[in-house]
């Protein structure tokens, strides 16, 4: 039911994921799941796709699945816009919900609101014809700001209905009747679309050498800043693993995708190994790969000499 994205091939294949064909609908931030495991109640057919940044409501969400007995919702933990480009197909998804999205009430945090132009214009790309999202919140102003973004973009068009009253179910809808706030709605129906494809991610078989020679002992490693076309990595510190080799700690920056990833160096049967630990199922990315290949460089830079490389 939770998605590891190192281990599935983008966009998700809905066979694959779902062992069926069907409607593909997402839920962004579904926070406990209890509108997630009610729309799958109500839409049987339905795959539905939630995604959502926090893992402690992700794994709420999970529990509740399991608890209801509900088969047919696939969590994945991690950022709406990145889901979006690379685990939805183009023109794909028949819906997306967004209930009660953080509002970034501030003026200076306005970028951070998820319902802004350059979304809804990814979002063209991967709705089908006729595909909507539907807003429901108890924020008028972002209501509003959601509608001038959407309508900006040119892509969609917007109607204001009242929020269907299981919309007005969820944990914060039910938080925030009780302060008797007044609630939002909007639909926006996609009318044309983007001409920018907003391809899915590069990624790479792997990325790793074989490399010759006697591994330096360090006393200290500086952090290393690697800049790239598309993003940075940074290799923050070494530390000693039991196996006789290092692990590098390394925090990789890259559009829409931001991943902790450990390097390691270590003595393999074959010779020293230098690549990616397999731990947290990172993805790999040309971020990683320059990582791994700063990492190679350096060791050379030691004495050590490359014997076989797959990047
Ligand atoms: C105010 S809560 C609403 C939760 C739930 N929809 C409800 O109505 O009870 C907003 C949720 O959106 C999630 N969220 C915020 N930004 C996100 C993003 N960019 N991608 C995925 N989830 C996000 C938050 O972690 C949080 O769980």
């Amino acid at each position: 039911m939770l998605l590891r994205p190192g281990t599935l091939n983008f966009p998700l294949s809905p066979a694959e994921v779902w062992g069926r064909e069907g409607e593909l609908v997402l839920e962004v931030g579904h926070g406990d799941g209890r509108f997630t495991a009610e729309i799958a109640r109500r839409h049987p057919g339905w795959n539905i796709l939630g995604v959502e940044v926090s893992a402690a409501s992700v794994a709420r969400a999970l529990k509740r699945m399991r608890r209801e007995g509900v088969t047919s919702v696939r969590l994945y933990h991690g950022e709406a816009a990145f889901a979006l480009r690379n685990l939805v197909a183009p023109r794909s998804l028949s819906r997306v919900y967004v209930n009660f999205p953080d509002p970034w009430p501030k003026a200076k945090h306005e970028e951070n609101r998820l319902l802004q132009r350059s979304f809804f214009r990814r979002l063209s790309t991967r709705l089908a014809g006729g595909g909507a999202l539907l807003l429901t919140t108890d924020h008028e102003e972002y209501w509003r700001f959601a509608q001038a973004e959407a309508r900006a973009s040119g892509l969609f068009a917007v109607e204001t209905p009242p929020p269907p009253e299981h919309h007005l179910q969820t944990k914060y809808a039910l938080k925030w009747k009780e302060q008797g706030r007044d609630f939002y709605h909007a639909v926006f129906t996609k009318t044309g679309e983007d001409p920018q494809p907003w391809p899915v991610l590069e990624r790479f078989e792997m990325a790793h050498a074989l490399m010759s020679g006697t591994l330096p002992e360090l006393t200290s490693f500086d952090k290393q800043i690697i800049r790239f076309d598309g993003g940075t990595a940074v290799l923050l510190e070494a530390t000693r693993d039991l196996g006789g080799g290092y692990f590098f700690l390394t925090h990789v920056e890259e559009e829409d995708l931001t991943q902790d990833v450990l390097l390691e160096a270590r003595p393999s049967a074959r010779g020293l190994y230098v690549g990616i630990s397999r731990f947290g199922a990172p993805l790999v990315t040309k971020g990683v790969q320059q990582a791994v290949a700063w990492l190679v460089g350096w060791l050379e830079g030691q004495g050590l000499e490359t014997v076989q490389r797959s990047y």
